[in-house]
């Protein structure tokens, strides 16, 4: 019987997975590395695919209030005027007079540089959007901007999406993509980096009715969150002070993670007001007013803005999941990650290579992967099969073994419990479909538990 030992998923920890089994790579490995740029690899595409499919799933398919988007991230240029970005998104840098680091001051605990001791300059704000040029002329005029967020593109689209979808208010539009940001301190992984992926929604509603909704949406996504697995002790809220606001915000609370080097925002919950309808109209010439039929009045939305991470996400889920316990003299590493998440399904597991388990494993695994991401493998002891499958959250293995060939049946082994029943090759599919979506069938008679 394993026995659980204290564990904390250090970011080492994580890292040394993530690189180990293919999670996460540095961007351009082969060449060192590219400073906060980070590769999914094949089993991090998946896991990061899920939770933007978990997303998209609760938060546009499951509701009647809210439609999908997917904008451009080069945009116009005027743009970035009217939403305040080009003129106050920028944090307060200082620079080391010896070893010419460079520091967001609001970052360091001392008046001296972090690396050397050296003496600092006065703190001047850097922008943080990075610039490029648009056709063969690099100048003034063809200067465009790496978007540093996805929800301009919303607002820009306001009009268009309420003429072809004549939705009424409150409504929502989502957005999963990716932003850039020239960060002037990265680190903590895919925590914070230079270009990463935002999963935003911006819910109109008429003004008045916005604390009501502001509150909605921070129970709506601490709730997410939740039902996907983390644990309710390292979520947390936390309301921004006024000298922490964003220039277009109202009021804003983050939902904080407890991630390895500190409660962190995880996500950002913003009363953006009207301030970018009114914006985007005003630099547009275009009117953003909203006509409601039922009261007859013209009216600016205000605007509710849930902000998400998929980075982040990815990070605070692979952390939440990572455990260690003893099982006999080894460390059993778990990433009790939920089904829904998890990057392989099941996978399958002939007992050995024998031609006649192989045959039978193989037709098995091309049959599971039609319906979910399965993987295949036959190297080494089934023991360290399980373990490598373990490490990686596959919540069932399927194990086909010589009485296989005989009775036609396999045994499912479950992640979390190591417990393992029986089952028909031909009921299969059904059974792990209902496993996975969180049916306890042990307790059902129609198989047999092993042990
Ligand atoms: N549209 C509002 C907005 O962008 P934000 O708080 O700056 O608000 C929202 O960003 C979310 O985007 C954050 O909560 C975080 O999850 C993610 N994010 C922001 N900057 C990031 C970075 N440099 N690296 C990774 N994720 C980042």
């Amino acid at each position: 019987m394993a026995q659980k030992i204290p564990t904390e998923a250090t970011m080492e920890k994580i890292v040394s997975l993530c690189r180990r089994r293919g999670f996460i790579f540095p961007s351009s490995d082969i060449y060192g590395g590219l400073s906060s740029c980070w590769d999914y690899g094949p089993l991090g595409v998946e896991l990061k695919n899920n939770i933007k499919q978990a997303w998209w799933r609760a938060v546009v398919q499951q509701r009647g209030d809210m439609v999908g988007l997917d904008t451009s991230i080069l945009m116009h240029p005027q743009v970035w005027t009217a939403s305040g970005h080009l003129e106050g998104f920028s944090d307060p840098l200082v620079e080391c007079k010896s070893c010419h680091l460079r520091w967001r001051s609001t970052d360091l605990e001392a008046d001296n540089c972090p690396a050397c001791g050296g003496e600092l300059t006065e703190p001047r704000q850097f922008n943080l959007m990075f610039r490029t040029s648009m056709g063969p002329v690099e100048d003034e005029a063809s200067t465009v901007y790496l978007r540093p967020e996805t929800a301009q593109g919303i607002f820009v689209n306001f009009q268009n999406v309420l003429d072809t979808t004549r939705k009424k208010l409150p409504f929502g539009i989502a957005q999963i993509g990716k932003s850039f940001r020239n960060e002037i301190t990265t680190g903590n992984f895919i925590f914070r980096s230079r270009e990463f992926e935002q999963m935003e929604i911006e819910y109109f509603v008429k003004p008045g009715t916005d604390e009501h909704w502001f509150n909605y949406w921070l129970d709506e996504r601490l709730n997410w969150y939740l039902e996907l697995g983390i644990k309710r002790q390292h979520l947390r809220r936390r309301q921004h002070t006024k000298g922490e606001l964003a220039h277009y915000a109202r009021s804003c609370y983050d939902i904080e993670y407890r991630f390895p080097m500190g409660w962190s925002e995880l996500e950002g919950i913003a009363n953006r007001g009207d301030f970018d309808l009114r914006q985007h109209a005003k630099f547009s010439g275009k009117s953003l007013e909203y006509f409601d039929d039922e009261t007859k009045e013209h009216y600016v939305p205000y605007i509710i803005e849930p902000s998400a991470g998929a980075d982040r996400s990815t990070l605070a889920f692979l952390v939440d999941a990572y455990d260690e316990e003893q099982d006999k003299d080894e460390v059993r590493v778990v990433l009790r990650l939920h089904p829904a998440l998890a990057p392989f399904k099941a996978a399958v597991l002939p007992l050995s290579r024998r031609p006649a388990l192989v045959e039978v494993a193989q037709q098995i695994y091309a049959d599971l992967r039609q319906c979910w991401m399965v993987g295949y493998d036959d190297a080494q002891s089934i023991g360290r099969r399980y373990r490598r499958q373990d490490e990686i959250g596959t919540p069932f293995c399927i194990t086909v073994d010589f009485q296989s060939l005989e009775d036609n049946q396999v045994t499912i082994r479950e992640r979390d419990s190591m417990n393992q029943i029986r089952v028909p090759i031909s009921e299969l599919k059904t059974i792990l479909a209902a496993k996975l979506s969180g049916e306890d069938l042990a307790t059902q008679p129609l198989w047999t538990t092993k042990g």
